[in-house]
């Protein structure tokens, strides 16, 4: 692989400690991939905030190189296990509060900026078309190759970490142009009404195509929240990094031409909704996976307007959103209903089940995968129906 000179100076140490450690973690990374080279970096973020998924081991490894090391490029995180100002109103134990506040002090000296969500590109880390950037969490990832026209592989916690430290990646997976090309067609037959609609087809087509590449023909238009909602299904379900949607996003012209297709008709789209749900009356309703958009907080602020909540209700957006829903006067409306933001973290990487809640109502297909995974039972439903679930009396 080849190194320019100041590469070279990065993994002799001549940069510190800190910076050789980053550097060697890339020319390994693009080893095994077989990089010819590294490619700057003009964002990042980080995944593997959460104590609940970091442990001692992971918190070690950041303050070792917190000792000297020092952001190049932008960089913001990933949410975290709890919210950082709010975690005694979300039952968190002090003892993982502590832990967790360590890891965030790591990351703030390290330069990294305390913006704890995973939709970056809605808080101020916004990439452009064709920039190489180097991002973690798998739903971001999807809507930045896709949605943005951005590039970026999945990235680990120490790989994202690394390429901060050091303003690079390595050259290969999807920052290379002849990678992006679909892999698979979509025929979508379903009438897609909602993100939820577009969520379940992400959760059947992630299954079918693994780390593919889907082309979706056949849809006219999609939102914002649609295509959040598409992106963190896809890379659930699947270890999708990228899609493209006809006509919508910006390279659906890459040899599109003689691929092999499937079929998304209302019989899989009814399939899918019903294998996302499990017996039980949900305790605990949440919605914001991925992290809320302005446009979900009016809608929220609009539906919850003069109304209580009867159970635990969680609305997981990032802080810059929160501020905007401020603003616009839409933040005084929800937590007037008893409804509460969870800032900077969500129902997944907080330790939800050690909260003493069983059955989770939620609009989000990737939480309801690893809500699952994690032994609770889910309910998957539409946002507006959240809200009836989340108000009801009984
Ligand atoms: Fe974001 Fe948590 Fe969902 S990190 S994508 S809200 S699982």
């Amino acid at each position: 692989m080849h190194l320019t000179r100041e590469e070279e100076r990065m993994v002799s140490g001549e940069q510190g400690h800190a910076t050789r450690k980053a550097m060697q973690i890339l020319v390994a990374l693009g080893e095994i991939y077989d990089a010819d080279r590294m490619v700057r970096v003009s964002s990042v973020q980080v995944s593997g905030v959460s104590y609940k998924n970091l442990g001692d081991a992971g918190l070690e490894f950041l303050s070792d190189l917190a000792r000297d090391g020092r952001a190049r490029v932008k960089t913001t995180l990933n949410p975290a296990g709890m919210s950082l100002t709010g975690w005694r109103s979300q039952g968190i134990e002090k003892g993982f509060a502590e832990k967790q506040l360590k890891v965030i002090e790591a990351y703030r000296k390290l330069g990294v900026e305390i913006s704890c969500t995973c939709t970056p590109y809605l808080a101020g880390n916004e990439p452009s078309f064709g920039q190489h950037i180097a991002w973690g969490e798998s739903s971001a990832v999807v809507y930045a190759n896709s949605v943005i026209g951005a590039r970026t592989n999945r990235e680990g916690g120490p790989s994202a970490l690394a390429a901060s430290l050091t303003g690079r990646t390595p050259l290969y997976g999807l920052h290379i142009q002849e990678n992006r090309v679909p892999t698979v067609a979509v025929d979508v037959e379903a009438q897609l009404r909602q993100p939820e609609d577009f969520a379940a087809m992400g959760y059947f087509v992630g299954k079918a195509v693994k780390d593919g590449i889907p082309y979706f023909r056949g849809v006219g238009r999609a939102t914002l929240e649609d295509f959040k909602s598409l992106s963190a299904a896809l890379a659930s379900s699947g270890g999708v990094a990228m899609f493209h949607f006809e006509g919508l996003t910006p390279e659906s012209g890459l040899g599109a031409t003689g691929l092999e297709a499937l079929t998304f008709t209302k019989k899989e789209l009814a399939e899918t909704d019903s294998t996302l749900n499990d017996e039980g009356k949900p305790d605990f309703v949440s919605v914001g996976c991925p992290h809320c958009s302005l446009t979900e907080l009016a809608t929220l602020a609009r539906l919850l307007s003069g109304r209580r909540v009867k159970r635990e209700f969680w609305v997981c957006c990032s802080g810059e959103v929160k501020r905007r829903g401020d603003d616009a006067g839409y933040s005084r409306l929800i937590e007037r209903s008893g409804a509460k933001f969870a800032l900077d973290t969500c129902m997944v990487v907080a330790p939800v089940e050690e909260l003493g809640y069983r059955v989770v109502a939620t609009n989000s297909a990737k939480a309801c995968h690893y809500l699952r995974n994690a032994g609770l039972r889910v309910r998957f439903m539409p946002l507006e129906e959240c809200v009836a679930e989340a108000t009801r009396s009984d």
